[in-house]
């Protein structure tokens, strides 16, 4: 008989063995392939600088900001407003000036050209003494990027390829949020598991035949044979072990996709919906310096941070019923957006003639763009109170050219820079389990020293003082810990 309880069992073994091991092999895979995802910074090194110059920027990011900030008087390689903008930094080099030159142009070039500079001068004379704005809010990792993006652009393709994840990440969250979660985990685990029992019936089934062939006659057998049926048998008694290896591969291959694709299941960085009021936060928490937390207070005290009521918004606007600000998105005009703070006044029905309110609202159906499962506990407090030291630390250790002042940065990126908010990470288990494993836990923080007493005293004689003991040494990567 075939003896399938000990394939059973083998293959149980194997699964086994396979489910340990990779835990240990996707600790290390994680915590090399993550950082790249949190820290969301230029990684792309550069070798395009035909002239040696190293351009640290990321050119992916310099295409956006170039977009907002330049396309309305340059494009690479044709004349508009001002010149051509590809390859400049190698053109500008090549003539002598440095790249502090550069940036220093870029943030205000009339404060050069009236400094007598003699290379300011002749280009500003050059080019027919047209005034370039001023962009005294790019940051030196802003300029380097939009650099790089001269230097070295990723091709239109990849811009359109973009706006098309874009569509296609919506698209997979719709779909996602239609179907369960967790169902989709099982029925995928289902499939694997129904093709491994499949390969293991066929091989049954085959041998099977085999034992029916013995109680033939050989008269039927020699008939079958003339009648060339050609055994299944013979080929598996051929390819017996080749079959074997095969299944063997196949269930660690399922093993280690399901691992792996449960780490970074969802990754839906980059997704950027329009909403229906144009709700700049580059233009309330980047140039008027709002903190986060004025709109977003739930964020220090609750679970969810929130988005904010409209109330909060007419604190201001009943005072501001248009916009008057010298920074301006290309190809976008001030009338563009004070009809956007109308939006906002027709949907909580206020008149500024009368400055009363007429009682007949509209409720803004802001999309929501960062959205764990029901299964995932996240707490904001968590992070932004008793983790706020640890993870800006962690951060700005990890990005020493990108440091950061404002927790909310580490996990959402530079929000108060965009225009629509942008997905910033990958948000997935991957991601919330390699900070886990590479932030250190602020151990004098006050309100852990309360929460943690005990457990901190006994990591402290465990590790030695002095040691660093990661947010995973105090549980953070146990799965009650985040999944309810
Ligand atoms: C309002 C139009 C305008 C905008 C917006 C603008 N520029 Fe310019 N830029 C110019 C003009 C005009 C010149 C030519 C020099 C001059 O007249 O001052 C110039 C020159 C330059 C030069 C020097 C070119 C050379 O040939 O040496 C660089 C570099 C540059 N711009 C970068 C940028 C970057 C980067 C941005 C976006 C962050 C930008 N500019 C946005 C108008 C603009
Ligand atoms: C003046 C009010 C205001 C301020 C200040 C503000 N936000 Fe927002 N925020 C909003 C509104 C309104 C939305 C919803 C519309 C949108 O997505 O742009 C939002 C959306 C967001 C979202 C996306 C929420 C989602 O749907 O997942 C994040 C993340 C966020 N804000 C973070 C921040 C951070 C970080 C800061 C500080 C740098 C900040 N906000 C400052 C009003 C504000
Ligand atoms: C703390 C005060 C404050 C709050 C709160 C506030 N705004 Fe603003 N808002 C401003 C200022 C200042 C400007 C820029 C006005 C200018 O430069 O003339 C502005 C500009 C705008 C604009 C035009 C620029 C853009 O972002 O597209 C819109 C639309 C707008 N606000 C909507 C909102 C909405 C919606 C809310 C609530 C979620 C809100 N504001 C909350 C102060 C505020
Ligand atoms: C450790 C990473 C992390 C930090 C730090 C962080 N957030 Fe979040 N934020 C998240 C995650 C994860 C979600 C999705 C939560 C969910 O869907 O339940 C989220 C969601 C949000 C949302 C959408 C609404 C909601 O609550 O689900 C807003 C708004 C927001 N964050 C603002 C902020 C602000 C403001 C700060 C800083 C005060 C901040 N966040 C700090 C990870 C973080
Ligand atoms: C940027 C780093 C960072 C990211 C990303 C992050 N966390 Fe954390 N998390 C921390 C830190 C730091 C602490 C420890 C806070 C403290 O000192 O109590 C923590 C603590 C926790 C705890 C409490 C652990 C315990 O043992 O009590 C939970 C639960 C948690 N995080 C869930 C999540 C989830 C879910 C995600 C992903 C959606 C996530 N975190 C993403 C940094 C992070
Ligand atoms: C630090 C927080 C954290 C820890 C610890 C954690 N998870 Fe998760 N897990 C998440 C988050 C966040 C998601 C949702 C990811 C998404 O939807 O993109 C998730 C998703 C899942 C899913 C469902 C995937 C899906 O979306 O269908 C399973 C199953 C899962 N985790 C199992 C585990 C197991 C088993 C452990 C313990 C070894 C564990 N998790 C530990 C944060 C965590």
């Amino acid at each position: 008989m075939f003896n399938w309880i000990k394939y059973y069992k083998r293959g149980l073994l194997a699964l086994g063995i396979f489910l340990s091991t990779s835990m240990l092999y996707n600790a290390q895979d994680v915590a090399e392939e993550a950082p790249e995802a949190t820290q969301n910074t230029q990684e792309a090194t550069d070798d395009s600088s035909s002239a040696g110059i190293e351009l640290k920027g990321d050119p992916e990011k310099g295409a956006d900001l170039f977009k907002q900030n330049c396309t309305a008087c340059h494009t690479l390689d044709q004349k508009l407003v001002g010149p051509p903008l590809g390859g400049i930094v190698e053109k500008i080099t090549q003539d002598g000036q440095s790249m502090e030159w550069i940036h220093q142009w870029i943030k205000n070039s009339q404060a050069l050209v009236k400094s007598g500079d003699p290379y300011a001068k002749k280009i500003f004379e050059e080019n027919g003494s047209v005034v370039m704005t001023p962009f005294p809010n790019l940051s030196e990792a802003d300029i380097d990027d939009i650099l790089a993006y001269t230097s070295n652009p990723p091709d239109e393709a990849a811009s359109a390829a973009e706006d098309q994840a874009n569509q296609q990440i919506a698209e997979q969250i719709a779909k996602k949020n239609a179907v369960d979660n967790t169902s989709i985990a099982v029925i995928d685990g289902f499939i694997i598991l129904f093709l491994a029992f499949v390969a293991l019936l066929t091989l049954i089934y085959v041998r099977v035949r085999k034992l029916e062939n013995l109680s033939k006659t050989p008269e039927e057998l020699s008939k079958e044979k003339s009648n060339k049926i050609l055994s299944l048998n013979n080929i598996y008694e051929k390819y017996k072990l080749v079959g074997q290896g095969i299944i063997v591969v196949l269930v660690f291959l399922a093993g280690y996709g399901i691992w792996n694709w449960l780490m970074w299941i969802g990754v839906y960085k980059g997704y950027k919906p329009e909403q229906p009021i144009h709700f700049s936060h580059k233009i309330h928490a980047g140039i008027n310096k709002m903190d986060c937390q004025l709109c977003h207070s739930g964020a220090k005290y609750g679970k969810v941070s929130e988005i904010p009521s409209l109330n909060v918004c007419m604190n201001c606007h009943k005072a501001i019923p248009e916009y008057k600000g010298e920074y301006l998105e290309p190809g976008r005009d001030r009338d563009f957006y004070t009809g956007e703070i109308q939006k906002l006044y027709s949907a909580v029905g206020w008149d500024p003639a009368t400055m009363t309110y007429s009682g007949e609202t509209h409720p803004v159906e802001w999309i929501r763009i960062h959205n764990m499962p029901d299964f995932v506990y996240f707490n904001h407090s968590q992070h932004v109170v008793a983790g706020e030291k640890a993870i800006i630390e962690g951060f700005n250790k990890k990005n020493p050219n990108d440091k950061i002042d404002v927790v909310c940065k580490a996990c959402h990126g530079k929000i108060d820079t965009m225009n629509v908010v942008q997905m910033a990470n990958d948000f997935t288990m991957g991601w919330c389990i390699d900070c886990h494993r590479t932030t250190e836990v602020d151990m004098d923080n006050t309100y852990n020293q309360a929460y943690f007493e005990k457990l901190h005293d006994k990591l402290k004689k465990d590790y030695g003082t002095g040691a660093k003991i990661t947010v995973d040494a105090i549980g953070g990567i146990e799965c009650g810990k985040c999944h309810y």
